[in-house]
């Protein structure tokens, strides 16, 4: 998989990729990840990228005219499967979303910052909006970088067997059962029996019934 990644800050997104399994898998050329300056297509000595809105209001607009011609001199280079907005606009990400994702073979994901991108970039070549939740981030690159983390971990030989993305979280739309390691007693909490038992199924059959009691609990809405 390749993973472009357009923002006027770059160098906010450098190390997630730079430390432990998103390296690795760098490092192993399961993933590219490319990084563009978006200054590098303005046009003025200034390198503006950012205008007043038409219509007036508070806050900057990300510039057509920079954007569309970093996207369209990159969408010359390689097809894209998606070129995706963070916006908190966007569809909430799911991991049915990353899923998706992870079997692309070209993503460009597009970071906006001040009150966003000029409609018309959105109109001329977004196919796909994206929010990370319901809330405001100063910009879109650190959700870029919590889209591309949960993709990249997804491609096959990125997790190890004992990191299998399958027994994740909402694979099986439940949340994880509780988890230990040693020692068996801390501070006078034990370690429940039964995973000490050695008894296969019967530990199996308690996960699942903790990890239905606490989606029944936080998150009823993953069993409708
Ligand atoms: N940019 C600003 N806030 C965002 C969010 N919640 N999700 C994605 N991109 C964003």
């Amino acid at each position: 998989m390749r993973i472009d990644i357009i923002s006027v800050l770059p160098e906010l997104m450098e190390s997630p990729f730079q430390a432990s399994i998103l390296r690795r898998a760098v490092q192993k050329g399961l993933v590219e990840v490319h990084f563009h300056q978006l200054r590098d297509w303005s046009v003025g000595k200034h390198r503006q990228v950012d205008d007043e809105p038409y219509g007036g209001g508070a806050g900057m607009v990300m510039m057509v005219e920079p954007l569309d011609k970093c996207i369209t001199e990159l969408k010359s280079q390689r097809n894209y499967d998606e070129i995706i907005y963070l916006t908190p606009d966007g569809i909430t990400l799911s991991q049915k979303i990353a899923n998706t994702l992870s079997i692309k073979e070209n993503l460009l994901l597009v970071c906006g910052h001040y009150k966003g991108i000029d409609q018309r970039v959105r109109d001329l070549h977004i196919t796909m909006e994206i929010s990370i939740g319901d809330f405001v981030l100063t910009g879109g690159e650190l959700a870029a970088c919590v889209l591309a983390d949960s993709v990249i971990r997804l491609l096959p030989g990125v997790l190890n067997d004992e990191q299998s993305a399958l027994t994740d979280s909402f694979q099986d739309n439940l949340l994880s059962p509780p988890i230990y390691t040693r020692p068996e007693e801390y501070k006078g909490l034990k370690v429940p029996s039964i995973l000490l038992s050695g008894n296969t199924p019967k530990i199996e059959e308690w996960r699942h019934s903790e990890a239905l009691r606490i989606t029944e609990e936080r998150r009823p809405d993953l069993l409708d």
